[in-house]
């Protein structure tokens, strides 16, 4: 890896694809610093004396009976009532169960960046509704890895922070601090600006930098609903403090229902607006300037479930026993960039809009991946089509290319697709079914991966 002099963006060299898809081979683990950092800010607040020393299964017996009630209640109340999201007493559940759920999911958005030479080696970051650092701790874990790999360059990110609550943001404090005080020598981060206030349409932003990032992550959900209603005048305003080379990460749950609206607010956001969409979505035959689909397409992160998720599952939290962590994200841009390229030679392949007419034909298709299902049952996997030519509004409108699970790795694919990677597929077989178009892979069909 080295960095561009100009514009201080990491760029790949030869193995270096390789060495980072690598570390997206393996189910991702939370370090035991982040999940004792959680348990050490609880017992502070509760005051329950922490022993560095203790096993964390000790300490977890340390919790009281009444402090472990608030939290798994929390858990289970915090957005199910269907109203607006009140945090007043879901502070200690929300760092407990969300702020491991969430630190994730970011390293899909950047990976993304980073496989086009556009992540930058010293990074100013602003993070929007933190919570409890979920985000700015993704990103400095993301950045310790890189540290660690290429230890010849300095590393330096550069975090602002702006929350409503307080309270979050002394726990996000916290917890960035904790994350801090165990980096590498050569990754410096500095949590500079918190700001205590709401973002609405008074917020003033003279008082603020430029950013290389600006992220949002649960933030134009539909329990944050002032958000959602001004969700692309929101990002129009962030806008103006991106850098020209910058981009906007909006990470939401992995629902149909924020699925829909954050398509709803990226259509409006490019319709309306100078920024462009970089990933997941992109054409493959040409460049979508504006969108208008709604297709539910979540995404995934693989993990290892945490120790603090293992024991809200002891104590009969079902959703804490999770083996993925589906979300749905849109990364924006100023300067038109969209992670792939639009091919121009359409010759040899079929566009999805008209593989209609090939039904029982074999063709030759080029695709983004929308999302993956995994069929355990048959061990197939079921992979979500598009290339920008058609709409997939309704579940019979699918067009999936379904293959054995060991398919990719006897072609010597080794790692996990989730969504926004771009497939070339050649002889494959069109096969109309009650649930849309499926493609079918067979031992003589080709596949290629572009990650
Ligand atoms: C669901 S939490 C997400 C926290 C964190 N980003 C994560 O993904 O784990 C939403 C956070 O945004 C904050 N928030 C909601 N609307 C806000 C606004 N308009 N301005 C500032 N903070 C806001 C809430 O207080 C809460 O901490």
């Amino acid at each position: 890896m080295i960095v561009d002099k100009y514009d201080g963006c990491l760029v790949m060299e030869e193995n270096d694809l390789q060495c980072t898809l690598s570390e997206f081979k393996n189910n991702r683990s939370t370090p035991e610093y982040i999940e004792r950092g959680i348990l050490k800010f609880i017992f502070h607040k509760n005051n329950i004396p922490y022993n560095s020393e203790c096993s964390f299964e000790d300490l977890l017996t340390c919790l009281p009976d009444e402090v472990l009630n608030n939290i798994t209640t929390g858990v289970k109340a915090m957005f199910f009532s269907g109203n607006k999201i009140d945090y007043k007493s879901f502070h200690d559940s929300y760092l407990f169960y969300y702020l491991e759920a969430n630190i994730f999911k970011i390293w899909k958005p950047m990976l993304d960046l980073q496989l086009n030479n556009l992540l930058k080696k010293d990074l100013v970051i602003l993070d929007i509704g933190t919570g409890p650092g979920s985000i700015p701790v993704g990103v400095i874990e993301f950045y310790k890895l890189l540290s660690v790999k290429y230890p010849e360059i300095h590393f330096s990110i550069v975090i602002d922070i702006i929350e409503a609550e307080y309270k979050f943001l002394e726990i996000a404090e916290y917890m960035i601090s904790e994350v801090i005080s165990l980096t590498t020598p050569n990754l410096k981060v500095n949590l500079r600006k918190r700001v205590h206030q709401i973002l609405d349409d008074e917020f003033d932003y003279s008082g603020m930098d430029t950013y290389d990032l600006i992220t949002m992550s649960n933030f134009l959900t539909v329990n944050e609903r002032d958000n959602v209603k001004r969700g692309a005048s929101i990002l129009a305003q962030l806008s103006g403090i991106l850098k020209d080379d910058g981009s906007i990460i909006v990470i939401e749950p992995g629902d149909l229902v924020n699925g829909k609206m954050l398509k709803n607010i990226r259509n409006e956001i490019t319709n309306s607006s100078n920024m462009n969409v970089y990933s997941p979505c992109s054409g493959v035959w040409e460049k979508k300037k504006n969108f208008s689909c709604n297709c539910y397409s979540p995404t995934r992160t693989y993990w290892e479930t945490p120790r603090l998720h293992r024991f809200l599952y002891q104590k009969g939290i079902n959703k804490a026993g999770r083996e993925q962590l589906p979300f749905q994200y849109v990364v924006y841009r100023l300067d038109g960039l969209t992670k792939y390229y639009v091919v121009r030679n359409k010759q040899h392949y079929i566009q999805l809009k008209d593989l209609s007419k090939h039904i029982n034909e074999k063709v030759n298709v080029k695709a983004n991946i929308r999302s993956v299902i995994e069929r355990r049952k048959s061990n197939q996997w079921a992979v979500l089509l598009c290339d920008g030519s058609c709409i997939f509004d309704k579940r019979d409108s699918e067009i999936k290319a379904v293959m054995q699970k060991t398919f990719l790795i006897e072609m010597g694919l080794i790692f996990p697709v989730i969504t926004g990677e771009r497939l070339t597929l050649k002889n494959v077989r069109v096969k109309s079914t009650k649930y849309g178009l499926e493609l079918k892979i067979s031992k003589d069909s080709k596949i290629d991966i572009e990650y």
